[in-house]
């Protein structure tokens, strides 16, 4: 094949993916974007092989390795729930960085299967490339593996603080530029590895310090790295379709982890300098017995919500956990056919991972013209008679807009406490996932219904 023909199909596959990103951004899009991303995919990865015209052996250990890879890949995607998706995209993103790290090492000790000198003899401006796609493929990889083990439960989500974390971190990055120079100048093999230890370190440093309430915008901050990543060891390998797919993924990245800051209020800064949620904001486990909640069955929910003329559904993490999004659109069915105005509230980071409440209504068949983000239904909780919050906290928790002490004072929250009535659907009076008590539960409009979201929802929908 032709360098401009193959020229020409990675630029082909590299639209596919900015119309895959673009159609991902709606839920009614979303199957289309994921198929322009196959298909310019399965372009690139064609292109590659034909222009690598690999020997008989070459190709077949490629096609195992897809195969294995590719098989792997799709039975994870097909058995993981849907709860444990922010930490697949974790560790999916470890082996981003991870297979960055091999490249790199690869063209260190085979220079010459990849075109950019000999050894001993490494052009300048491969070497450059090559350390620097191995660094930051470093830092991804055991920043993923932290985030991984953190989102798994598998590893306290409190943020751990190391004394002098701060000073600790900026030696080591510049430590990483001091042996990164030595590298370029000398070719170095010492260099590269001691770069690869101390970037493994760093990884694992900047992650520890974060709160478990900040994990989303970390684990969006790794996919950009893991696009960098992937972006320089594509010059390395001279391969523009890599180039581009990584400078997609590291800009959208940045992007998202963007968005996901403005909808916390929280600065990009404070997030990556870490200790989020160690505040002393009413942590769970904190003294109640001075306070009272008032109880109410399912009998007393369906009671109300028959009487309202306005319902506002809050779902949260919980209903992902119970599963209760079908149940959830049988009772908003219910409520409807008596000519009850029902509405869906989303916060941003409602759930464990950007858009996992849209994913969940929508595979039960809400409406999409029902659900509304946070700035276009917060109004509307004035006026609503019952505010139907399942499985959420966090998103809810009117400290962050009233404690200056909290430490997620200043998120946006959804105004359910303005709802004539907020009727609370979870199993106990713990804490969300900022591990911070919620004050609304104490509060006079408030309706605790203490049971599975499911479960509950499900009585509710028989009482009416
Ligand atoms: P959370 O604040 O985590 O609260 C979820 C609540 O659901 C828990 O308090 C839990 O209380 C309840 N629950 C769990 N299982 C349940 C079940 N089977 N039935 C009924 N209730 C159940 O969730 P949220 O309000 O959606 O807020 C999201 C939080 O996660 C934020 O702090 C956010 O920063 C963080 N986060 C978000 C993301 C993204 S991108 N969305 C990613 C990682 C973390 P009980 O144990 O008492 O039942």
């Amino acid at each position: 094949m032709s360098q401009n023909l193959a020229a020409f199909l990675y630029l082909v596959s590299g639209v596919l993916f900015i119309m895959a990103l673009r159609g991902l951004s709606h839920p009614t899009t979303s199957r289309k974007g994921n198929l322009y991303g196959m298909v310019g995919m399965g372009i690139a990865i064609g292109t590659t092989l034909l222009l690598a015209t690999p020997n008989f052996g070459g190709f077949l250990l490629i096609v195992l390795a897809l195969a294995i890879g590719g098989g792997a890949g799709a039975y994870i995607a097909r058995t993981i729930p849907m709860t444990a998706m922010p930490q697949l995209v974790a560790g999916f993103h470890s082996l981003v960085g991870f297979a960055a790290v091999m490249v790199a090492a690869a063209a260190l000790y085979a220079p010459v299967s990849f075109g950019i000198g000999e050894i001993g003899s490494i052009h300048g401006q491969a070497l450059i490339e090559l350390a620097l796609g191995a660094a930051i493929g470093a830092i991804t990889f055991t920043g993923s593996v932290i985030a991984f083990l953190k989102l798994d439960g598998r590893m306290s989500g409190k943020p751990i603080l190391l004394p002098y974390r701060h000073f600790i971190n900026i030696g080591l990055l510049v430590l990483i530029v001091v042996f990164l120079a030595g590298l370029v100048q000398t070719e170095s093999h010492f260099d590269f590895w001691l770069v690869l230890a101390l970037a493994l370190i760093l990884g694992v440093l900047i992650i520890v310090p974060i709160g478990g309430a900040d994990m989303p915008v970390v684990v969006s901050m790794l996919n950009s790295y893991s696009g960098w990543a992937a972006a320089g060891i594509g010059f390395t390998l001279g391969n523009l379709a890599l180039i581009i797919t990584g400078a997609l993924v590291g800009s959208s990245g940045a992007i998202l982890s963007y968005i996901m800051c403005k909808g916390m209020n929280r600065s990009f800064v404070s997030v990556i300098l870490g200790g989020f949620g160690t505040g002393n904001g009413g942590a769970a486990g904190t003294d109640d017995s001075d306070k009272t909640v008032k109880q109410g069955s399912a009998e007393d929910a369906a009671y109300l919500m028959a009487n309202a003329s306005k319902v506002v559904i809050v779902p949260g993490y919980g209903m992902a956990v119970a599963q209760a999004q079908h149940a959830l659109r049988e009772l908003a069915d219910n409520l409807k056919k008596a000519g009850i105005e029902v509405k869906y509230a989303i916060h941003p980071v409602a759930g464990r991972m950007p858009g996992h409440m849209n994913v969940l209504l929508a595979e039960a068949n809400v409406p999409y013209d029902e659900v509304f983000e946070l700035e276009d239904i917060n109004s509307e909780f004035s006026q609503a008679d019952v505010a139907y919050v399942i499985g959420a906290n966090d998103v809810t928790n009117p400290a962050a807009r009233d404690d200056k002490a909290s430490p997620i004072y200043g998120m946006p929250i959804l105004d359910v406490d303005k709802a004539k009535t907020c009727i609370f659907v979870k199993r106990s009076l713990g804490s969300g996932y900022a591990g911070i008590d919620n004050t609304l539960f104490y509060k006079g409009g408030t309706m605790m219904l203490l049971g599975d979201a499911k479960k509950v929802t499900e009585e509710i929908n028989r009482a009416i």
